[in-house]
Order: structure tokens, then C-alpha cells, then sequence
């Protein structure tokens, strides 16, 4: 296995334990530079494409997410498919639906990418379909939702959330929802991702666009009043009044039952306990 990445966002010392415990081979190199591609690609039968610049990023630098996201997708796309990979995988996203007009969100409902992240994963979806027409390049598409986990970042876009929840609980504070706290997401936890990602480069089906959701809605009003029972805070989440966009996801997941034979395994209640455990530990490991 070889894991080809600029290191942009990488912690050092989870490179370190993929580096000491995987066997993988790590290939430094940007997804922008054909040539670094090319070889990175060399012998290689399966591709996971999850390089990306993420939606907060991509709103501040348009040009930068067009050229990793849609110009690194390409020079992926045409490289895989001159060196004759068996199928590509790559990692979209649920935010190509934009603002739903219902739920649960299928892989057909009408397609309103809202930020040049948005825009570039679409766009991408598009490209690879071309490669796939013209070329020959086997593929499946994940529309991944609101992917969380222990060990994530404490500034990814969607789950902030759930690690501002966590470390005001952990200080004594209640949590602090804007607005009603009706906004809501369809957590999918990366245990349950990861699984998907390899059903998605064995299944017999191929060429096929794949929501990776749970299908439950989880509002962040809920989402704190679950992370209080884990964490058996004596608080009560409080409302701070604020006119809040009111946005909701939830995926339809049939789809990646009938073509992957995939379903989520992991709750979002027993998946957060796991988060709040992992931050108790890293806060209390000497570092
Ligand atoms: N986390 C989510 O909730 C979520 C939701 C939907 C889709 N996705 C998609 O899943 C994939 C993985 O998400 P993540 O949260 O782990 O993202 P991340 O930003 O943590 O990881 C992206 C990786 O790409 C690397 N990278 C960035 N620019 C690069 C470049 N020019 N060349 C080579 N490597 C580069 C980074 O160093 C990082 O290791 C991304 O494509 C993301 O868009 C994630």
C-alpha cells in the first residue's frame, strides 16, 4: 500500500504511527504535479482519492481549492487511467445537494453546490465519469455526510461542533447552542466510512454515485443534550438567541445497501462516547 499526500494536514505524529505500524509506503507529493502522480501511481491496482482542500478553506482561497480539487482530480483521474489502475474510489460529499428541498437526501435529488468546495467535488464527479466513458477507468463515488471519529480535527468544518461541545462539558460549562439548535447533520462515524471505502473498490457493481450516511438526523440541539448524558455533566445546554440558517442533512442509504451491501454500524450515541473517551485521553497524555 502507498499513501501519496502533501502532508498539508497531517499530524506528524499520526504520520509517524502510519509510518511504524501500517507497512505503508508514504509518498510525499502534491496532487497538483502530474509528474509526482505519475510515479506515485506505478504498480498500483486500487486508488482511494481522498486529497482535498476542505469547504472553510476553499471559501477564503476559491483558486487554491480549483486547482488541488479539480486540477489535482484531473491529473489523478488521467494518470490512473494511463497506468491501467483496476478502479478509483473517490471521496465526494453530501454538500453537492446544498440546501435540501427534502429528506432524506438520494443520490437523484436536484444537485446545488453552494461553495467552490462544493463546486470542485462536482465537478470532479464529472471528470471521473469522463474517464470512465472515454478511458476506461473503473470507478465508484462516495457522497460521504458528516464523517467523525476519535482522532479528528478539532477545526473540521462540520464537527466542530461536537469537540466545542466536548471541551466546554469537560471544563464544567454547559453547551452553548445558537439559535433553536435545529440545524442538523447525519453523523456517520470513519470506522463505518473506511468500510464502505473498501466495499466500494471490491463490489461487483461499479460506476455508481454512493451516499456514505446513517439516514438520522442528529439537530444540534440533540447532539448536546446526548454529549451532557455521556459525559454525565450536571448542566443544561442553554439557547443563546441568534436568527441561525437552519440547514439539515440525512442521507438516503439504499443505495449503498444494494450496491455495496453496506449499511452504518456504529451508533451516534456509542460513536460519541467514543469521541468524548478520546479527548479525555489526549487531554490527559503528557505531550
Ligand atoms: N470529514 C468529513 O466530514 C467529510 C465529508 C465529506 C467529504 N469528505 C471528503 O473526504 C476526504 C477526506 O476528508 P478529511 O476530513 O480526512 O480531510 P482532510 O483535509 O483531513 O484530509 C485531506 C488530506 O489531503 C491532503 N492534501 C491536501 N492537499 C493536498 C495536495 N495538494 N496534494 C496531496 N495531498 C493533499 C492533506 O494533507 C490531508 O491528509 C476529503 O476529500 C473530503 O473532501 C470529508
Amino acid at each position: 500500500m502507498r499513501v501519496f499526500d502533501n502532508l498539508y494536514r497531517a499530524d506528524p505524529a499520526v504520520v509517524d504511527e502510519i509510518d511504524r505500524t501500517s507497512g505503508a509506503e508514504l509518498v510525499e507529493g502534491d496532487v497538483r504535479y502530474r509528474a509526482s502522480v505519475q510515479r506515485a501511481l506505478a504498480g498500483v491496482d486500487l486508488v482511494v482519492h481522498l486529497a482535498s482542500i476542505a469547504i472553510n478553506k476553499s471559501v477564503v482561497d476559491p483558486e487554491e481549492s480549483v486547482e488541488v480539487n479539480v486540477v489535482g482530480s484531473e491529473n489523478l483521474f488521467a494518470a490512473a487511467a494511463e497506468a491501467g489502475v483496476r478502479r478509483l474510489v473517490f471521496a465526494s460529499t453530501a454538500s453537492v445537494y446544498g440546501e435540501p428541498d427534502e429528506l432524506p437526501m438520494s443520490e437523484d435529488s436536484p444537485l446545488k453546490p453552494q461553495t467552490p468546495y462544493c463546486i470542485s467535488k462536482l465537478a470532479s464527479e464529472h471528470l471521473l465519469q469522463f474517464y470512465g466513458r472515454t478511458k476506461d477507468l473503473d470507478w465508484n463515488i462516495l457522497r460521504f455526510f458528516n464523517v467523525y471519529g476519535p482522532g479528528q480535527r478539532t477545526d473540521a468544518y462540520y464537527t466542530t461542533v461536537v469537540l466545542t461541545f466536548v471541551e466546554r462539558l469537560l471544563r464544567g460549562e454547559p453547551p452553548m447552542i445558537d439559535g433553536a439548535g435545529e440545524q442538523s447533520m447525519d453523523f456517520v462515524h470513519v470506522r463505518d466510512v473506511a468500510r464502505a471505502i473498501v466495499l466500494a473498490l471490491e463490489s461487483e457493481q461499479s460506476r455508481t454515485i454512493v451516499n456514505v450516511g446513517t439516514g438520522t438526523q442528529t439537530t444540534v440541539a440533540d447532539l448536546a443534550r446526548i454529549l451532557v448524558k455521556i459525559v454525565g455533566a450536571d448542566v443544561e445546554p442553554q439557547f443563546r438567541p441568534r436568527d441561525v440558517l437552519v440547514s439539515r442533512r440525512a442521507a438516503d442509504i439504499r443505495r449503498a445497501a444494494d450496491v455495496l451491501g453496506w449499511k452504518p454500524e456504529i451508533g451516534v450515541e456509542e460513536g460519541l462516547a467514543e469521541v468524548v473517551t478520546a479527548t479525555l485521553a489526549e487531554r490527559s497524555s503528557p505531550s
